[in-house]
């Protein structure tokens, strides 16, 4: 199994015009985020591996982009910094709880003070609860609406006015890269009744598509990706107990069972269909969504 991302030769900015009609594609060798700042929320992992923040922080990082990871858990950074060390780049980060308006508004101070721009927001911070309506207390479904949703949503009302600054000051070349994390649960009965987690990664699909063709016009686009059932780290430590009584190989046999490809994706999957999204390979992309699943969504019984 590959444990790491290759790194790449370093990046040249200046050879890389954003939004170069005259260029169009990305010369050979080029950082493919080469002087981009990327903000991405859940930048740690809730144990050691492949998250989908820390894989998105170390695979961004190693095309160039200059990162700044923000976590509840500063410590959950550590080893996002280590990795992305590993490929040549680096990291800046701040812990912030992103369901706080008050601590996300000075986050994006922050990522501003120390580099001035924000050109690719990735809304990455989600996880899921279990129980239908019933059986579901009425603060969890609060929680799951706060973790989920309203993360996205206080992350893009104060990235949003910098990416217009940044559309305004640059003639129209373009403003920026939303990218959103949702789930295949916002899409289909997935194995478990979660229906907070469905309906607010479903919200967040919709969210996007939204932002999408409202910001349009300014060049700044909005995507999302949607994670099937992956083997990150969050199904030792969370998952296993939730759904298999701890029993981790139990579950992972669960969720390949549903996979039509023979493995399971990890968080450099996300990652992979994040950094096209975040790059400018997809400047004609905007309000859709890339499906990470293996299959899986697509497999009736
Ligand atoms: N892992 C999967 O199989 C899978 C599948 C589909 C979708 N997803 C989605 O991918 C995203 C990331 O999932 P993961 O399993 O890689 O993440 P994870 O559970 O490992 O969490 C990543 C980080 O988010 C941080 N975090 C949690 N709440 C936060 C908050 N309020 N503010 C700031 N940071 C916070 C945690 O400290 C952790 O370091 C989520 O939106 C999840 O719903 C994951």
């Amino acid at each position: 199994m590959q444990t790491s991302f290759p790194s790449a030769p370093p990046a040249d900015p200046a050879a890389v015009p954003p939004g170069d009609d005259a260029v169009g594609l990305l010369p050979p060798g080029a950082g493919r985020l080469a002087g981009k700042v990327a903000l991405i929320t859940g930048a740690g992992s809730v144990g050691p591996g492949w998250g989908n923040g820390r894989a998105m922080a170390a695979l961004f990082a190693r095309e160039g982009a200059q990162v700044f990871g923000l976590d509840r858990d500063a410590g959950r950074l550590e080893e996002t910094a280590r990795r992305v060390a590993e490929v040549g780049g680096t990291m800046e980060s701040a812990g912030c709880d992103v369901t706080s308006g008050d601590a996300v508004a000075a986050a994006v101070a922050a990522c501003l003070a120390r580099f001035g721009r924000i050109d690719v927001l990735v809304n990455n911070v989600g996880g899921s609860a279990r129980g239908g309506p019933v059986e579901m207390d009425e603060a969890v479904w609060d929680a799951q609406v706060d973790h989920n949703l309203k993360s996205v949503f206080l992350l893009c009302k104060h990235v949003l006015p910098q990416m217009e600054r940044q559309a305004a000051e640059g003639g129209g070349a373009g403003g920026g890269s939303i990218v959103n994390i949702s789930s295949t649960s916002g899409l289909r009965w997935t194995g478990a009744a979660q229906v907070a987690y469905a309906a607010t990664k479903a919200g967040v699909i919709q969210f996007s598509r939204v932002l999408a063709v409202q910001y349009a016009a300014r060049r700044i686009r909005s995507n999302t990706v949607v994670p099937g059932q992956l083997h990150t780290p969050m199904v030792e430590a969370r998952l296993a107990g939730q759904r298999a009584g701890g029993d981790v190989d139990a579950l992972l046999a669960q969720r390949q069972s549903r996979i039509p490809l023979p493995f399971m994706g990890d968080g450099r999957d996300t990652a992979h269909a994040a950094l096209f999204l975040a790059s400018d390979e997809s400047r004609f992309v905007t309000g859709t969504e890339i499906v990470v699943d293996g299959g899986m969504s697509v497999r009736c019984g």
